[in-house]
């Protein structure tokens, strides 16, 4: 078989321009322009360059980004005072707080600062204890993404056989609470899973968030299984930088249905969805139906 490729790029397009098209409604029928604030705090150059492209595509979609740049050595109580500021500010209707911090910072205390409701990250203890008991919440961008992306492919996923390989706060186990969510069976493996590639090979839907450059090879992967790969690792091939999935791309392509390449996968899907968030945080707050299909 010769698997399908799911277009990440294409399909985070839809999702941007589905946002775009129900800001501009919420702003000429209710009067309301969302907005997104995103603080970076310090000079890490890949937090610099997906802050940038965060803003960027945020007034792309009509919305009004607001950039908080603090300095590398911002103390605690500052940060803390700034994100009060914004969760009392109502033309903010998300906040996002750039991870990682500088290491004199208490990222758990960061967070869970922020007012839940405008979390569009998904972090806040509250809102990861609402999507674990299936209620009302913002949930985390990639997974959310990774969910899309699945409907999509296959409108419904109940009872379908789904392994997340990778057990983090911020992919993995949102991941599984989703799956489990529209009705999958779930399994959730990890560095210490026994017989790893027998797990793998029961799934019909594989995701793959270990950080690991092609850990998973294309015999791991059920004959016709969808494969999404989370992965996005930097390698250096023939003297060359690449970036790769956590699957081997080439083998699993000829053994999965479908599959996410990397890039091009599931990395343009996170922005578009923190757009989609953004949106259903200013419909939330405003009293008005949630946005269709851009929703857990
Ligand atoms: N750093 C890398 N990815 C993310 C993300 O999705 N959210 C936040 N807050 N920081 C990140």
């Amino acid at each position: 078989m010769v698997a399908q490729v799911i277009d990440g790029k294409a399909f985070a397009a839809k999702v941007r321009a589905q946002v775009a098209d129900q800001v501009a409604k919420l702003k000429e029928e209710n009067g309301i322009t969302p907005g997104l604030a995103v603080v970076l705090v310090g000079e890490d150059p890949a937090s610099q360059v997906y802050v940038r492209s965060k803003g960027k595509m945020t007034v792309e979609v009509g919305m009004n980004s607001y950039e908080h740049k603090l300095d590398a050595e911002t103390s605690e109580e500052d940060l803390l005072a700034l994100i009060d500021k914004l969760n009392n500010d109502p033309a903010v209707h998300g906040i996002l707080v750039q991870l990682p911090l500088p290491k004199h910072l208490n990222e758990d205390l960061v967070i869970n600062s922020i007012d839940p409701a405008k979390d569009v990250d998904g972090f806040h203890i509250s809102n990861v204890g609402l999507l674990g008991t299936g209620q009302k919440s913002m949930v985390p961008c990639t997974p959310l993404g990774c969910l899309m992306m699945l409907r999509d492919h296959h409108g419904s996923l109940s009872g379908m056989d789904a392994v997340v390989i990778g057990r983090s706060n911020i992919v993995g186990k949102p991941m599984a609470q989703l799956l489990l969510g529209d009705s999958c069976t779930v399994t959730i493996a990890h560095s210490r899973t026994k017989d790893l590639p027998d797990v793998v090979r029961r799934a019909d839907i594989v995701v793959a968030a270990v950080g690991r450059p092609e850990m998973v090879p294309g015999d791991w992967i059920k004959e016709g299984a969808t494969v999404i790969d989370v992965g996005i690792n930097r390698i250096e091939r023939d003297g060359k930088n690449k970036l790769v999935g956590d699957v081997d791309y080439a083998s699993a392509a000829e053994r999965a249905g479908a599959i996410t390449p990397v890039p091009g996968g599931v990395g343009p899907m996170t922005i578009a969805c923190l757009l989609a968030n953004t949106l259903t945080a200013a419909c939330r707050a405003n009293g008005l139906p949630e946005p269709e299909g851009l929703t857990a």
